[in-house]
Order: structure tokens, then sequence, then C-alpha cells
């Protein structure tokens, strides 16, 4: 497939599982996500949806200046109220598709990730960074908020006293800062991000496929329930697990003292 601002690459296959890095291509722009990017990522994550091998996906941005940084700001100038709140639903709807995903997405922040760019990344299920990199949510300083799930996604990160004072100052915060607030839990000096991510992304695409899916799903719909409702849901989904294959394969490896070779099933 080709998109206009996307490019995606497989790099490696781990068993029958496959990693892929997926790179946000508008460096003119800081990879800014105008309507063809989101368009992009829409078709993309449709496509990737589909495919049975593709276990972890790397998210990068092109250049060495910048992850993603935010929604297109020229584009939105002329936006009326309506066009407002169709860009917000649409690009609300490629981050949710990307954190409902099958596969694992790793979100590699190279530079600066504001506004839509955070949004982005903590669609992912997890970020990586440079110890360089830049967050924040800028938004209100030009007069809006966030509208890629910002507004909800940052307070489930690091909880609502940090999510208020980064989303109503609007400042920009450092890696460092990032991590001692636990947005995430690694940062890499810059020639070590890619290749980190890579060795991570390697090592989820090596694990039963099925089981990450399940892991996935117990957390992301566990996390607004209660917690009776959610290790309820939990047991459901431990039970699914004993219904694959690569259950007993994982187990008879275990016992068998060698690695398990895992297919999916
Ligand atoms: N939209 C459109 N273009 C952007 C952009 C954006 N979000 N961010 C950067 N660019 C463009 C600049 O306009 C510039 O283009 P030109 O050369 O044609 O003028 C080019 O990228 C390089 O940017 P700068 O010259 O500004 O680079 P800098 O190093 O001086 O500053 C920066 C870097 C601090 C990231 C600065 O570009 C900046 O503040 N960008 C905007 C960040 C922002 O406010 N993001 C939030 C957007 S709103 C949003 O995301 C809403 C939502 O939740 C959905």
């Amino acid at each position: 497939m080709s998109y206009r601002h996307l490019d995606f690459k497989i790099t490696d296959a781990a068993g029958p599982g496959q990693v892929g890095v997926l790179t946000l291509n508008r460096p003119s722009a800081l990879n800014a996500l105008n309507v063809e990017v989101i368009e992009d990522l829409q078709a993309w994550c449709e496509w990737a949806n589909s495919q049975n091998d593709l276990r972890c996906v790397i998210l990068t941005g092109a250049g060495e200046k910048a992850f993603v940084a935010g929604a297109d700001i020229k584009e939105m100038q002329s936006y009326s109220h309506d066009q407002a709140e169709r860009m917000s639903l649409t690009g609300q709807k490629v981050m949710q598709t990307l954190e409902d995903a099958k596969f694992v997405t790793i979100a590699a922040v190279n530079g600066f990730a504001l506004g839509g760019g955070l949004e982005l990344a903590m669609a992912c299920d997890f970020i990586l960074a440079s110890n360089t990199a830049k967050f924040g949510l800028p938004e209100v300083s030009l007069g809006l908020i966030p509208g890629y799930g910002g507004t909800q996604r940052l307070s489930r990160f690091v909880g609502k006293t940090l999510a208020r004072m980064i989303t109503l100052t609007g400042d920009i915060f450092t890696a460092q800062q990032g991590l001692d607030w636990g947005l995430f839990a690694r940062s890499y000096e810059p020639a070590e991000l890619m290749p980190s991510a890579l060795k991570m992304a390697k090592t989820i695409a090596s694990r039963a496929p099925q089981a990450i899916g399940f892991a996935k799903q117990a957390i992301n719909q566990g996390y607004d329930r209660s917690q009776i409702e959610g290790i309820s849901f939990e047991a459901e989904l431990f039970a699914k697990t004993f219904t694959t294959e690569d259950h007993s394969e994982g187990l008879r490896a275990f016992i068998e003292k060698r690695a398990p070779q895992f297919k999916g099933n």
C-alpha cells in the first residue's frame, strides 16, 4: 500500500510474528497531522488490523526534530464549529483504532510530541522516548483544547493532578519530567532509541499473540471498571487462554526446558 505521509516497513520476522516501523513522514511541517495524515493513518490501521502476522509496530517521526508537532495549525485556521467537531471525532476514532489494535504499538518519540502528537503517542500501548524529546499539550496557548483524546488519556497515564497542570499551563516538558511523572518508563540517548524499541518489539513478537491480545484487552477494558469487575473480566480472559494451542505449547516448552514455538492459534 502507498500513503502520502506514512512509510511502513516490516523490519523483522521473529518466528511467524512480524515487527514493523510506521514513520510519520511530513518533516517540512514537523510531521503535523493534517487531514491527509489522518486519512493515511485510518487506511493504514484498517490494513494493519487485517494482517495476521503483524505483532508489534513502532511509530516514530521522520527527521531529527519531531515525532509529531500536533494537529496542523494552518489547516485548522479556517475551521467552523462543525468542521472542528468532525476533525476531532475523526482523529479520535483513529486514535481509538490504534489503541484497540490487535497488535502491540510502541511510540518511539524522537523529538517534539505536542498536542495531537502526544495524543497519538498516548494512543499507543506505551511510549519510549529519546532523552532530548519534548512533550506537551499546548492547545490552550492557541485558544483550543486537546481534541484527539488528550483530556481523557493523559490523566490515565499520569493522574489528574499532573494532567491538569500539563493541560492548563500548556507548557512544554522534558523527557526527564515525562519519566519522573510516569508518562513512560524508559528514555534513551537519541541513537539508542530505535535499536532499543526494535529489541523490545522483537521480544513482544516472540510471545504468544493471543495472550498478548487478551492482556491488552484486560488492561484497557478493565481500567475503567471497578476492581471487582476488572478481576472478573481478567478471569474470563485467563480462562480463554486455555482454549488456545499456544498455551499448550508454552506450558509444554517450559516443562521440556526449551523455547516455545508460538503459532498464534
Ligand atoms: N501545524 C502546522 N505546521 C507546523 C506545526 C503544526 N502543528 N508545527 C510546526 N509546523 C511547521 C511550522 O509552521 C514551520 O513551517 P514553515 O517553515 O513553513 O514556517 C515548520 O513546521 C517548522 O516549525 P518551526 O519553524 O516553528 O520550528 P521551531 O523549531 O522554531 O519550533 C515547535 C518547533 C516548538 C514544535 C513549533 O513548531 C510549534 O510550537 N509548533 C506547534 C505546536 C503546537 O501548538 N501543537 C498543537 C497543535 S493543536 C492540536 O494538536 C489540537 C489537537 O489536539 C487535535
